[in-house]
């Protein structure tokens, strides 16, 4: 028997349209939005700071034509997703795929834990991420066809001293992707997690690392730059139909683990 006769067809590259596209204001959502709207997609640039998703809105349009809108929104509020959601079906009248990027860390041993920053990160990195997909999901589901990016870290395999808060977020978004992956198989949903290591962001500052930590970690593991890993991104959303990257896993070429 040859391939021929199995009569299986594959299509080509998959094309990229209404896009929603969370922590659009910095870093790796940013980076992800830019690639998107220069690719041809529709992009809803979704996060609080709404002074840089204009920032990112008119250095698109003054770059070309490209289709991309700023809905400021904070993705711990549901009614807030709702809107992000309607706004975007409103304006392109579809949902393709949905980046659920936006996060932070925060280090701390557990014994000090300031519970009311380990809230926030929670509600942020999970609660915000069940939220994001638990609007974001029946438009595509409707369609019977959507991509589902999730940025996850690679603290979501591995556990430092003092990263144990920020590792919980993570292990539980790789949980929540693997259910989602299952769950949805049959209904055209492809999930991609991204863990990415080192990224050269505002993350470190906002995880309350040192200016002279960041510096000395950076000059001994040259950090990822953010479009390292929006190249990851798009390379799972490109791929034909018949193909799903699950779970995708970048780090800088210096760095073997979280902190080596
Ligand atoms: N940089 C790294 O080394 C690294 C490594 C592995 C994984 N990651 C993950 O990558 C993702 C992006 O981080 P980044 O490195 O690009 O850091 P970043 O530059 O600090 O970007 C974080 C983004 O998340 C948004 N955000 C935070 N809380 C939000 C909320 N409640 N509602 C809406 N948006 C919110 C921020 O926007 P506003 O503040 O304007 O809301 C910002 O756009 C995160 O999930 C992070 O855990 C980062």
């Amino acid at each position: 028997m040859t391939l021929d006769d199995l009569g299986l067809s594959w299509n080509d590259k998959e094309s990229l349209i209404g896009k929603v596209v969370t922590g659009a204001s910095s870093g790796i959502g940013a980076s992800i939005a830019r690639k998107l709207a220069k690719r041809g997609a529709y992009v809803t640039l979704v996060a609080r700071r709404r002074d840089r998703l204009d920032e990112l809105v008119q250095e698109l349009h003054k770059d070309g034509l490209y289709e991309v809108m700023a809905v400021p929104a904070d993705i711990q509020k549901a009614e807030e997703v709702q809107h992000v959601v309607n706004e975007t079906i409103n304006r392109w009248g579809r949902l393709d795929i949905v980046v659920a990027n936006a996060g932070f860390g925060y280090r701390s041993p557990l014994v000090e834990v300031d519970m009311e920053r380990w809230e926030e990160m929670y509600r942020t990195n999970v609660h915000g991420l069940m939220l994001t997909l638990h609007y974001g999901l029946p438009p595509m589901l409707g369609q019977g066809k959507g991509d589902v990016i999730i940025i996850s870290s690679i603290a979501g395999k591995e556990v430092i001293a003092g990263g144990g808060p920020y590792s919980a977020t993570k292990y539980g978004v790789n949980a929540i992707a693997s259910a989602l992956r299952l769950e949805t198989i049959d209904q055209g949903i492809r999930v991609t997690t991204i863990q990415p290591g080192a990224v050269a962001t505002e993350f470190a500052q906002v995880a309350g690392y040192s200016e002279d930590e960041i510096r000395a970690f950076a000059s001994k593991v040259l950090p990822l730059h953010p479009d390292d890993v929006a190249e990851a991104a798009l390379y799972a959303l490109e791929q034909p139909e018949h193909v799903s990257i699950a779970e995708l896993t970048i780090m800088p070429s210096r760095q073997a683990q979280r902190f080596k």
